[in-house]
């Protein structure tokens, strides 16, 4: 039986499906590649000696979907076919809402008309809004988002666990990730933003990399150690092992659950800065600025429920993190295309 992984090309989605080759999985990739480039697929198998299989195509072309139900064997789907970026959502809110919401509804119909019933959902801290509490547990209420992409997570943990109610066949995993950051240790994949990045980590290997002047610090009057915001990264690597553990905890039909997927330790802007020059080397210039619309001060979670229910646990820390994000940008400068 093989995994359906929805924008398997992406970022998370490819660590993923190497996780999941290795751990002696069949993955079908599907993804329209909106935001992932085809190299992806023969980096994967460099990096796994097994190729995934590869539909383009999209969540939203209910025949393509029926068409890979019917050739393929699929009894799970790890859904992380979304659009992602927050700024373009406060601009484009439709097709955000056009792309992840009807796009998972189309996805889920094609489920239930094929009998496939596990899925495996990519949410986002996002959904916490100003959290109630630090750190974070998956009791804390969920919050206001401040963006639409932020509340199509929101909405859709509210739809597939409906979903789930009114159907206990049906067993959903909403897996909550906090900020993943790094690459593969192999340098061969990783994160390739369109664009300015808008996300810390890949501004800052950019600068490092010479493609940026320096970076801007977005606030320094939070209430925090150093007044920079503070949040919990986490290996890419890591929280594609989360996907494994989530799929052996399907076997036990657990119904719908919820875990936060983060190491539970906050960093603030400048700790990662300090981090990353220490493990690579680099200095990288900063300037403060403004804080941005829509930020917070501090998030970071309390993962025990993973660890407890899932025997998952982050390993790799703030370093390993900082080498592999520079790893991967120094050798491929230009993403894909270098
Ligand atoms: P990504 O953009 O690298 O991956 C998403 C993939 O989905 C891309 O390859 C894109 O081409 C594909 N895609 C988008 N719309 C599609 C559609 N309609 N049909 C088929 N494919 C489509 O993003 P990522 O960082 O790998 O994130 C994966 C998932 O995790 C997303 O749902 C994202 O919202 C969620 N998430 C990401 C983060 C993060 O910081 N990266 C944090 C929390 C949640
Ligand atoms: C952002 C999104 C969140 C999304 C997550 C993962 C916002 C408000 N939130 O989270 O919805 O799930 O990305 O994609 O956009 N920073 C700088 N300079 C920069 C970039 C960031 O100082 O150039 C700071 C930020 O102010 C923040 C920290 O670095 O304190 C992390 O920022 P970022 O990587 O964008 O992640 P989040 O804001 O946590």
């Amino acid at each position: 039986m093989a995994v359906l992984v929805t924008g398997g090309a992406g970022f998370i989605g490819s660590h993923t499906v190497v996780e999941l080759l290795e751990n002696g999985y069949d993955a079908v990739i599907l993804d329209n590649l909106s935001n992932a480039s085809e190299k992806v697929i023969g980096r994967i198998e460099e990096i796994t000696g097994k190729k995934p299989v590869f539909y383009k195509g999209d969540i939203l072309d209910r025949a393509c979907l029926d068409h890979i139900f019917e050739t393929e064997k699929i009894d799970s789907v790890i859904h992380f076919a979304g659009l992602k970026a927050v700024g373009e959502s406060v601009q484009k809110p439709w097709e955000y809402y056009e792309n992840n919401i009807a796009g998972t509804l189309t996805l889920v119909d094609a489920m239930r008309k094929h009998g496939v019933k596990n899925i495996i959902f990519s949410s986002s801290a996002t959904v916490y809004g100003d959290p109630a509490e630090i750190p974070i547990t998956e009791k804390c209420p969920k919050g206001q988002c401040t963006n639409p992409y932020g509340w199509t997570k929101s909405m859709l943990e509210q739809i597939l666990s409906d979903i789930q109610k009114a159907d206990n066949e049906w067993n959903v995993l909403l897996l909550r990730y906090f900020n993943p950051i790094g690459a593969h240790r192999s340098g061969r994949i990783g994160e390739n933003p369109n664009g300015i990045p808008n996300n810390l980590m890949p501004y800052i290997t950019q600068v490092a990399v010479g493609k940026l002047d320096h970076l801007n610090v977005f606030g320094d009057d939070y209430d925090t150690p150093d007044g920079t915001g503070v949040r919990d990264y986490i290996h890419v690597v890591d929280l594609a092992k989360g996907h494994v553990c989530a799929l052996k905890k399907m076997e036990e039909k657990p119904g719908l659950k919820i875990y936060n997927l983060g190491t539970g330790h906050g960093y603030s802007v400048l700790d990662v800065v300090k981090n990353f020059e220490a493990a690579t080397g680099v200095k990288i210039p900063y300037e403060i600025k403004p804080r941005r619309a829509g930020d917070i001060a501090t998030c970071y979670c309390n993962a025990d429920l993973a660890k407890k229910e899932m025997g998952w646990e982050a390993q790799y820390g703030i370093k390993e993190m900082c080498e592999d994000s520079w790893r991967w940008q120094k050798n491929n400068p230009n993403g894909y295309d270098s």
